[in-house]
């Protein structure tokens, strides 16, 4: 039965890092609701109820502790608080598929799947379904069936609602979004369940930035905002390449086109290449519908996105490799930062993974500092655990390293003691600037051969 004493009982399955943020600040905002948020990891939904949160994520365990255990509530009886709820947000890992048809490119379901049919066998109640997840355009067509298809006497309408938040600054984006998309089917009843979904949103969020539509375009959205993303950073990647080429300087030819109001200035950092769970995924997915339904030049087009990022990646590690007189092996490498971005924990396709792989291949020893990911990259790279150490000091992984390489643009990084770290190195001192977020010129001038992107190295032979 539902809880009578809140006014809705919302339940959302998967405690990740969209979920567990989305969950805490729809509680801090709407005292009136009773949420809860359910997993089957027993591990993440206990650290959820500590204050050491299984995501790392600034100013999260403040929101967190606003309401948990007031209206905020996190569990693994998923099937007692499917009974229970009235709003059903699902919220799990929608991975590329790895087997069979589609697979390194389309999204696995199986998660989905699954779960859709747990709601049905249990639930004894209508209820809302809200596509949290991103999902492949026209998933809710196939859930559709799913949940209306096992003649119980009982409703299901299936709601999109994609998370646009951006990991690092999870809480603002929640508190203070540019746009919330909810997309529903034009018929009576989804349209009633859509304006429950607003309703929700109204509570803290100003009406004309909650955007309603159809389901389809909905679910598009949320892929094509991520193409559209990465291919900004692929653009400007591209585009560093050739300055390396020509000595022209790629932070400037940013600033110049950044200032064309068509073009804007955000988004336009060259750097070692784009990470996150979600970039990837959500373009080959993009490239596979494409695919499917026969626009084979369209899939082209954004399938070189992901191309340009992975040559990123690979160039940089040559550069390394060739500054280095074309052999590493033995060589101490500290890599500066793991996380795919600064203020997360997050390393799913980081850069760095890619990087340190190619660098252990080459028998380098690489030493990783990072603030937060440390526990993550262990996990990342447990296979190749003789070539690599971790090190929670910076100072003490670039001591007698022959190179730093910055993977992550954390604030820490721009305030370290470059003339310190560059008296215990080994000499000639490498420095590989991934991030582009140091002077250079300083840098060069205590003595490392500066290696940015985008720009002119600067070297002392
Ligand atoms: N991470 C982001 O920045 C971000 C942003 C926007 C959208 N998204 C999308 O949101 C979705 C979730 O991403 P995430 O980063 O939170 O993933 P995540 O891996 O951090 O969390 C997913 C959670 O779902 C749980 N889960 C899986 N199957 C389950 C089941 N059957 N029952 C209960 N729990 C189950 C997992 O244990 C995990 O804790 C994905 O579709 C992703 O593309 C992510």
């Amino acid at each position: 039965m539902p809880d009578k004493r809140f006014n809705k009982n919302i339940l959302c399955i998967g405690a990740g890092y969209v979920g567990g943020p989305t969950m805490a600040m729809i509680a801090a905002k709407c005292p009136q609701y009773k949420i809860t948020v359910a997993d089957t990891n027993e591990e993440k939904i206990k650290a959820w109820q500590t204050e050491n949160l299984p995501i790392y994520e600034p100013g999260l365990l403040e929101v967190v502790k606003k309401s948990r255990d007031r209206n905020l509530f996190f569990s693994t009886d998923i099937e007692e608080n499917i009974k229970k709820a009235d709003i059903i947000f699902v919220s799990v890992n929608t991975p590329t598929k790895m087997y069979g048809i589609g697979a390194g490119k389309t999204a696995d379901l199986q998660f989905w799947e699954k779960i859709a049919r747990d709601i049905v066998r249990i639930a004894d109640s209508d209820k809302i379904i809200v596509e949290k997840s991103t999902l492949p355009v026209r998933t809710a067509e196939a859930m559709e069936r799913i949940f209306n298809g096992m003649n119980k006497k009982i409703h299901f309408d299936v709601v999109s609602n994609p998370e646009f938040l951006a990991e690092g600054t999870a809480i603002s984006d929640l508190e203070n979004p540019d746009r919330i998309l909810i997309g529903s089917r034009e018929t009576e009843s989804g349209r009633i369940a859509r304006e429950k979904i607003v309703e929700i949103y109204a509570n803290w969020i100003p009406r004309d930035k909650i955007i309603t539509c159809d389901i389809w375009s909905s679910e598009l959205s949320k892929l094509v905002a991520n193409a559209f993303l990465a291919q900004r950073i692929s653009s400007i990647n591209s585009i560093s390449a050739l300055c390396e080429k020509t000595e022209a300087d790629i932070a400037k030819v940013a600033r110049a086109i950044g200032m064309d109001s068509r073009i804007g200035p955000k988004f336009l950092n060259a750097s070692v290449g784009f990470g996150g769970s979600c970039f990837k995924k959500d373009i080959l997915n993009l490239v596979y519908i494409c695919e499917y339904y026969g626009l084979h030049e369209v899939a082209q087009y954004w399938e070189n996105v992901v191309k340009i990022n992975e040559y990123q990646e690979e160039r940089f590690v040559q550069k390394m490799i060739h500054a280095m007189f074309n052999t590493i092996a033995h060589k101490r490498i500290a890599l500066f930062g793991f996380a795919f971005k600064a203020n997360t924990g997050d390393t799913r396709e980081s850069p760095a993974i890619y990087i340190t792989r190619k660098l252990a291949e080459e028998r380098a020893h690489v030493v990783i500092n990072d603030p937060e990911s440390l526990r993550n990259a262990a996990q990342d790279l447990k296979d190749i655990r003789e070539y690599v150490e971790f090190e929670t000091d910076p100072y003490k992984a670039s001591q007698e390293a022959h190179a730093i390489a910055i993977m992550t643009e954390w604030e820490l990084y721009k305030t370290l003691d470059y003339k310190k770290i560059y008296k215990r190195m080994e000499k000639p001192a490498f420095l590989f600037d991934g991030r582009n977020i140091l002077d250079h010129q300083e840098i060069y001038e205590i003595g490392f051969n500066v290696y940015p992107i985008g720009k002119p190295a600067l070297t002392h032979f």
